[in-house]
């Protein structure tokens, strides 16, 4: 299947006329087309030049989430979502190329973490980044090794991107009787007794070890083109839309860019995951489109 190299992104296409585009800088996905049509949101401000973090696609979250709230956490130092989406990954090349589907795999280890943020978390560590594009699906998997001569702890998360047509017509399916951590608000923690959420405000919040694998995503496109999001060793979700005050706020991204995008996020980020060493852990996400 063809695999395009360049300079900055990998470029795969599915002879089904899926596609997807990978770059190096934090090895981001930043494209996802399913017959030929744009699935993920990529903001129309966000910098691809390596300067900051990518507004869009699914950018990997490494080894923190957010900013530590404990001080004396590891992590503690870094950078808000930690540096794995701010480093440029190394290609690995094409791992299965088959009838079916294609796989590309990219590698992280602390040596190729920018000097400031690694001396923030100065530990020795592999991330090889798996991404394999079918027909009808996109698999992002990450596999984190401990190199280090003690035990670390560390969040993952792919912040994953939905480009929606309206905003009001998301709905997303199966986090109900969940409880979340609400980040607006700064908590409580509450249980989530509706049947679906819908956003029509800022909304930020951490579901906690949610029971099931599968989260429906329905995106407001009518009867086809919504999704199943699968989980795979990933006990948290995370739902967020900045709305009107935060998208003016942040850089690289539009002030109106809120109504074309909902981010539903799976990770493990309301506790760390200790890793010994020697020690590998996988986890991933699969998006499928149903048809
Ligand atoms: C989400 C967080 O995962 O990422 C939000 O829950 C945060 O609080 C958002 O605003 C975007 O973060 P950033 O650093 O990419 O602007």
């Amino acid at each position: 299947m063809p695999v395009k190299v360049l300079e900055e992104k990998v470029v795969l296409e599915h002879p089904s006329g899926s596609s997807a585009e990978v770059y190096f800088y934090g090895a981001t996905v930043t494209s996802w087309k399913y017959q030929e049509k744009e699935r993920l949101f990529l903001s129309e401000d966000t910098h691809l030049d390596g300067t900051s973090a990518i507004h869009g696609g699914i950018p990997l979250v490494f080894p923190q989430f957010g900013k530590a709230s404990n001080p004396s956490a590891e992590t503690a130092e870094l950078p808000q979502h930690g540096f794995a989406r701010v480093s440029r990954w190394e290609w690995q090349g094409i791992s299965v190329d088959s009838d079916s589907q294609v796989s590309v795999r990219f590698r992280l280890t602390d040596a190729q973490v920018p000097e400031a943020l690694r001396q923030k978390w100065p530990k020795k560590f592999r991330l090889i980044c798996t991404v394999t594009l079918a027909a009808e699906t996109l698999t992002s998997t990450i596999e984190v090794k401990n190199e280090d001569t003690k035990s670390f702890d560390f969040n993952t998360l792919f912040h994953t991107y939905y480009l929606v047509p309206d905003i009001s017509k998301v709905s997303i399916k199966g986090l109900s009787n969940v409880t979340y951590f609400d980040k607006v608000a700064n908590g409580p923690e509450t249980l989530d007794t509706d049947d679906s959420i819908t956003i029509d405000r800022e909304v930020d919040r951490i579901y906690i070890g949610v029971p099931n694998d599968d989260v429906y995503i329905d995106l407001g496109y009518g009867t086809s083109g919504n999704f199943i999001l699968k989980t795979i060793n990933l006990k948290d979700k995370v739902v967020w839309n900045p709305w009107i005050d935060k998208s003016r706020r942040m850089s690289g991204f539009g002030d109106e860019e809120y109504k074309k995008m909902v981010c539903v996020e799976p990770g493990t980020v309301s506790s760390y995951i200790t890793l010994n060493v020697g020690e590998t852990w996988d986890g991933g996400q699969t998006l499928s489109i149903i048809p």
